[in-house]
C-alpha cells in the first residue's frame, strides 16, 4: 500500500441524456477502427465515440510505418527476437509471438481494404527498416505518411457502413469516466459531447463491454510528439475504477524530434528514425558520429540506446540538441521518400538537403498502461483495452520502432473476436450501472502547465529518486489544490494528466535501476535482474494505490 490516492471519479453533472449498444468503443486511431469495423460484422450494436474527430488521434500522426515480416527473407521469429531484445527482457513472450505471427495477414487484410502501401517496380510493398531491427520489415505509405493512409483506408471503410444501424459514430466525445455496476463489472461510459439536439453536454452509454482505444499520454510532458488530444483519458479512468495498470514508468523518448528552442511545447515535429533507416546519422556540435562504437547498431540501435546516448552527449557538449545529418542522401530522394517531414522542416526554416537538423529526444509513446490478457481484456471483467492505452506485455521496457500500429491491428482482432464470442455464448449480460459513488475531483485547467513541468522537470527522459521526489510533491500539491471547479473538458483532461502523472511518478520511483525507456541517473547500471518484472498498480476501494512486482522469466537476448 502507497500514499498515494487517487479519487473514484471525475467531477461532473448527473447524464443528462443515455445511449445503449452492445460495446463502446472509445478512440479512432487504428485500434478503435479496426476493433469497431470487425465488431460490427459480428454484434448487433457498436457505438464507436471519439474526442475530436476520426482523424485526430496519435495514428495520422505515424510517419515511419508498420513492422511485419512480410518479406521472404525475414521472419516472425527474428521479428520476435528484435522485439524482444528492445523490451529489454520483461516482454510478455506469448503476446509478443502473437504480435508477429498474425501480423503478415493482419497488414494484408489491410491491404485488401484499401490502404495503399509504398511498392517497388515489380509492385511489392517496399520495405524500409528502423532502429532495432535486424531486417527490412518496415512498410510505409506516401513516404513518411503511413498512419494519414491508413487513418484514411479505415475511416472509408467506416464511412462505407456508416448508414448500417449496427454501428453509430460519435464525435467531440469526451470520456469522462467508466460506468461500473455493484460488482465493479465495467458497464458503459459517460462522457461529453459538444452535440446538437439530444446528445449535447454529459451523458451515458451502456453497453455489455467497454473498450479502450484512446492512445496515449504524451501531454503529461511539456514536449512530445503525440497530438494535443493525448491527455491519457482512457488510462486514467481505468485506473480511477480500478483496473490494473502495468509498467507505466516506461517511457518512450523519440531521439530524434526537432528542436525548436529553449521553451518550445506541446506537439512538436518528429524527424521519424526512417530517415536514419535510409542513411542518415548523428553528429555532435564538432561532427563527432557518436553512435559509432556506442551500439553495434550504431545510429539504428533501439531507440532507448539512441536516447540515452543524445541525452549523454548534450551534457557533455552543453548544448540542447545534437544534430541529424541527412545531406548527403540528395534533396530529390528526401522528397520523394520523406515528402511531410521534408516540407514541415521547410516550413519551420530548415533545409534538409543542405543543413544539419537540431534534434533531441522528446516524449513518444507510453509502453505501459492498462494491462491486458491476450485477448485484450482487462482485470475488471467487460473492459477492454487496445493500442497505446493498453500494457498488452509486447513492448516491456522499450517498444520496438513502428510495432505499434501492428500492435493496434493484432490485438483489435483478438479484441473483436473475443468479444462476439462471450456475446454469443451470453457471457456479457447488460448489468445495471450503480449511483456514483466514492471521492471525486477536479483540477482547474490552469494548472495543465504545472502538471507538465513537474513531469518534465523530474519524471521525464532522465529520472532519480530525489527528481521523483520533488514530481511527486509537486503534484500532490496539486492535487491537494484540486477544487471544485465548473467541470469542463479542459479540466477533465488536466486531471486525467494529473493522475496519470502520479502514477507514473510512483512507478518510476520504485524501479531502482535504469531498463528501457526508464532510465535512473542514480542507478545507472544496466537492467538489474531483480527487476527483471513488471510494475502492476492498482487503486483499491479506500482509494489508495497499491503496488505489486510481478518477475519475468530469463530470456534469451543474445
Ligand atoms: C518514427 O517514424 O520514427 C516513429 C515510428 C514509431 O514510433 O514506431
Amino acid at each position: 500500500m502507497t500514499d498515494l490516492v487517487v479519487p473514484r471519479r471525475l467531477v461532473a453533472g448527473e447524464p443528462g441524456w443515455t445511449t445503449s449498444a452492445d460495446v463502446v468503443v472509445v478512440g479512432s486511431g487504428i485500434a478503435g477502427l479496426t476493433t469497431a469495423l470487425r465488431l460490427r460484422q459480428r454484434v448487433d450494436r457498436v457505438l464507436l465515440v471519439t474526442k475530436t474527430v476520426l482523424n485526430e488521434g496519435s495514428t495520422q500522426w505515424a510517419q515511419g510505418g508498420i513492422a511485419a515480416a512480410l518479406d521472404p527473407g525475414d521472419s516472425p521469429e527474428e521479428h520476435l527476437h528484435d522485439t524482444l531484445v528492445a523490451g529489454c527482457g520483461i516482454c510478455d513472450v506469448a503476446a509478443v509471438t502473437a504480435l508477429v505471427h498474425e501480423g503478415p495477414a493482419r497488414v494484408r487484410e489491410l491491404v485488401a481494404l484499401g490502404a495503399e502501401f509504398d511498392r517497388d517496380a515489380e509492385g511489392e510493398i517496399k520495405l524500409t527498416r528502423e532502429g532495432g531491427h535486424h531486417k527490412d520489415r518496415i512498410a510505409h505509405a506516401g513516404g513518411d505518411a503511413t498512419g494519414k493512409e491508413i487513418s484514411r483506408a479505415l475511416i472509408a471503410a467506416l464511412h462505407r457502413v456508416q448508414d448500417d444501424p449496427g454501428i453509430e459514430v460519435i464525435e467531440h466525445a469526451l470520456v469522462v469516466d467508466l460506468l461500473q455496476d455493484q460488482d465493479s463489472r465495467v458497464c458503459g461510459v459517460t462522457l461529453h459531447v459538444i452535440g446538437e439536439g439530444q446528445m449535447d453536454g454529459v451523458g451515458a452509454a451502456t453497453s455489455r463491454a467497454v473498450v479502450l482505444a484512446t492512445g496515449g499520454l504524451g501531454q503529461v510532458y511539456s514536449a512530445t510528439t503525440n497530438p494535443s488530444v493525448a491527455t491519457g483519458d482512457g488510462m486514467a479512468a481505468a485506473l480511477r475504477a480500478g483496473a490494473v495498470l502495468a509498467d507505466v514508468e516506461f517511457v518512450q523518448f523519440h531521439p530524434t524530434v526537432l528542436w525548436l528552442g529553449e521553451g518550445s511545447s506541446g506537439q512538436q515535429p518528429l524527424i521519424s528514425e526512417a530517415v536514419r533507416g535510409e542513411g542518415a546519422f548523428l553528429v555532435d556540435r564538432d561532427g563527432v558520429r557518436f553512435m559509432q562504437g556506442r551500439h553495434p547498431l550504431a545510429d539504428l540501435a533501439p531507440r532507448d540506446v539512441v536516447s540515452r546516448a543524445i541525452v549523454d552527449r548534450m551534457q557533455e557538449t552543453g548544448e540542447r540538441h545534437v544534430f541529424l545529418d541527412a545531406r548527403h542522401l540528395g534533396r530529390e530522394f528526401l522528397e520523394a521518400r520523406f515528402p511531410s517531414i521534408v516540407a514541415r522542416c521547410r516550413e519551420l526554416g530548415f533545409d534538409t538537403a543542405t543543413e544539419l537538423l537540431p534534434v533531441a529526444p522528446a516524449q513518444h509513446y507510453a509502453s505501459g498502461g492498462v494491462r491486458t490478457d491476450l485477448v485484450g481484456r482487462s482485470s475488471l471483467d467487460g473492459l477492454y483495452a487496445c493500442g497505446e492505452v493498453s500494457c498488452t506485455g509486447v513492448h516491456g521496457a522499450n517498444r520496438l520502432a513502428s510495432n505499434s500500429l501492428l500492435e493496434g491491428l493484432v490485438f483489435a482482432h483478438r479484441i473483436a473476436d473475443d468479444i462476439s464470442e462471450r456475446l454469443a455464448r451470453g457471457e456479457l449480460p447488460q448489468s445495471t450501472p450503480g449511483a456514483p459513488s466514492g471521492a471525486a475531483a477536479l483540477l482547474d485547467g490552469s494548472a495543465r502547465v504545472q502538471v507538465q513541468a513537474a513531469m518534465t522537470d523530474g519524471a521525464g527522459a532522465v529520472r532519480s529518486a530525489a527528481s521523483l521526489a520533488s514530481t511527486a510533491e509537486a503534484l500532490r500539491d496539486l492535487a491537494l489544490a484540486a477544487t471544485s471547479t465548473e467541470p469542463d473538458p479542459d479540466s477533465w483532461e488536466t486531471t486525467n494528466l494529473l493522475h496519470i502523472g502520479q502514477v507514473l511518478t510512483l512507478a518510476a520511483s520504485l524501479r531502482e535501476e535504469t531498463r528501457g525507456g526508464h532510465v535512473r541517473s542514480d542507478h545507472t547500471e544496466q537492467v538489474d535482474p531483480r527487476w527483471r518484472g513488471h510494475t502492476l498498480l492498482v487503486r483499491g476501494a479506500d482509494t489508495r494505490v497499491t503496488t505489486t512486482f510481478e518477475p519475468v522469466a530469463e530470456q534469451d537476448l543474445t
